[in-house]
């Protein structure tokens, strides 16, 4: 039997009610959305200190603007794939996301925690105000009403994770049945530490085994939109 049939075999015996899913960028590789790490990772091309940091943007706004701004065209072309579609069949799933491209969103899941923000959403830099700003901005870098520089309503390195987020995803985790651990390299911390909560029947899907993998009960080696379906699935016949 494959991994993967051991997972559905593990499913089919535990009938799991309370579902949490973990993700990372992996689970929006099948929908054209680049990772970070990785041969074709973001981070092969530029670094993450230079972009993605408290720093960088207040040593060149534009420039970390130009790259939020390329990536925003990018992802809004992107469609939802098969993992995210068959993500939102759980109706009652918690989804805690490090993904920032709102695709879990798009594909119908509702009850979703954001780890790391996201890119269609952006703070005003002197009053904290948060608002959607989907569309391509006029001009580079955005500036609030009120005179002061706009960001990305997303957490840089070295920066806290929203706490509202990190309480709901911890008790998320510690109360689930089940974890499925989606498309990251578990890595990047705090986030990757938030999984270690979990207690029960867990299950990777990932082509690379990750850092979280020996931890899990199941790794799954492949990609995201062809396991997910699947193990979703088998999650589903249990709560009819
Ligand atoms: N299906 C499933 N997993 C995939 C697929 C796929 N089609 N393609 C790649 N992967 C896996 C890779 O093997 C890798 O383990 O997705 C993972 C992506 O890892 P990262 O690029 O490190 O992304 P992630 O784990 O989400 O990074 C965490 O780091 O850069 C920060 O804030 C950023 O949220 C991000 C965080």
């Amino acid at each position: 039997m494959s991994v993967l049939d051991d997972s559905v075999a593990a499913i089919r015996d535990l009938q799991p009610h309370k579902v949490v899913v973990f993700t990372g960028a992996g689970v929006s590789a099948d929908s054209g959305v680049p990772t970070f790490r990785g041969p074709q990772g973001l981070w092969r091309s530029y670094r993450s200190e230079d972009l993605a940091t408290p720093e960088a943007f207040a040593r060149d706004p534009k420039l970390v603007w130009q790259w939020y701004e390329w990536r925003r065209g990018l992802i809004r072309e992107a469609q939802p794939n098969a993992a995210h579609r068959s993500i939102a069949q759980l109706a009652t799933a918690v989804v805690i996301t490090q993904n920032v491209d709102n695709l879990h969103a798009r594909g119908g899941s509702r009850d979703i925690v954001e780890l790391h923000g996201n890119i269609f959403r952006v703070r005003c830099t002197r009053e904290g105000t948060i608002t959607v700003a989907d569309e391509p901005f006029a001009s580079l870098p955005p500036h609030c009403a009120c005179g002061a520089l706009l960001r990305p309503d997303i957490v840089w390195f070295g920066e806290m994770l929203p706490e509202e987020a990190v309480e709901r995803a911890s008790a998320a985790i510690i109360g689930a049945d089940i974890l499925l651990i989606i498309g990251t390299s578990g890595v990047v911390y705090p986030a990757a530490g938030l999984v270690a909560l979990h207690r029960g029947l867990s299950i990777e899907i990932n082509p690379e085994a990750s850092a979280l993998a020996s931890a899990c009960t199941y790794a799954i080696p492949s990609r995201a939109a062809e396991a997910t379906p699947q193990i979703i699935n088998a999650i589903l016949e249990g709560q009819r």
